[in-house]
């Protein structure tokens, strides 16, 4: 049987700084199968970047297992592409250099790096834009760039650490169906980390949610709303219900 894209088994962190120490996750098991679209939900400060760092190979668990494609011994770093919480896109270069700067990266050949990035951004609504620089663009169009470099880097495992947190609602909602598509396109697989619990179900295949630090998976949810999703669905029956539960689940450990 194919391996999980993504298996987590067991992951705990603690942050030791001299004699203080800082228990951050406790034991959290999670998986990503091939081509699904997963979100991590939870309280502010409870663990998400952690677990998407130690996830991207740039920060290691202190027990468990992490392990992409079945590995879990090999080095993560470069198996998934990873969007931190705030990108950033380098204001000396253009957007189409931003987007091929996953590319520079990999040592793919300029020309090469130069077609494909314009590809995408034709592909994904950007082309007009390929020779601005970040400072002329909407807050929403940088999310968008920022986007396609990562899916550039890598777009079979895609690593997305609150992508929409700073847009208003309306940019959010068009950009949470843009991803869908890319995700489409690309069958690729995502973690995805949000605050927002309408918008993990309108995207999710499936839910964990977080308890307040040190992070525990205190539930996990299959969305089972059909797909192409839209927007609408989050009005059906089943979504409101889902969304009430975890919102209530989310608000009592917010009061912790
Ligand atoms: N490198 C580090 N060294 C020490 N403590 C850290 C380090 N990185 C994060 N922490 C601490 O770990 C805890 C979890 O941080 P983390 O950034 O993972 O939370 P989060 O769930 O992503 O929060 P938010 O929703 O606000 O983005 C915080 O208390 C933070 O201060
Ligand atoms: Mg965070």
């Amino acid at each position: 049987m194919e391996p999980p894209k993504l298996l987590v088994q067991g992951v705990s962190k603690i942050f030791r700084n001299g004699r203080q120490t800082l228990d951050t996750l406790a034991s959290i098991d999670l998986v990503v199968n091939n081509g699904e679209f997963v979100t991590v939900i939870g309280p502010s400060g409870c663990g998400k970047s952690t677990l998407f760092n130690i996830v991207a190979g740039v920060d290691q668990p202190s027990e468990g297992i992490v392990a992409i494609d079945g590995d879990a011994q090999g080095t993560r770093a470069g198996k998934a592409a990873y969007m931190p919480q705030q990108p950033l896109l380098l204001p000396w270069r253009s957007v189409v250099e931003n987007v091929m700067l996953g590319l520079d990266v990999r040592r793919v050949p300029r020309k090469k790096a130069e077609f494909q990035a314009h590809e995408l951004l034709k592909r994904f609504g950007l082309a007009d834009f390929a020779q601005h620089y970040p400072a002329t663009l909407s807050g929403g169009m940088r999310q968008r760039v920022a986007l396609l470099r990562t899916v550039l880097f890598n777009s079979s495992f895609l690593l997305l650490d609150e992508p929409f947190g700073a847009l208003d609602a309306l940019t959010r909602l068009s950009l949470q169906m843009w991803l869908l598509d890319v995700w489409q396109t690309f069958h690729s697989s995502v973690l995805f980390i949000t605050h927002d619990v309408r918008e993990a179900i309108l995207l999710s295949d499936r839910i964990y949610v977080l308890s307040s630090r040190p992070a525990r998976v205190l539930r996990v949810v299959e969305v089972e709303l059909p797909r192409p999703r839209r927007s609408e669905q989050l009005a059906l029956a089943q979504a409101v219900q889902l969304e009430q539960e975890l919102t209530a689940l989310l608000m009592k450990e917010q009061q912790v």
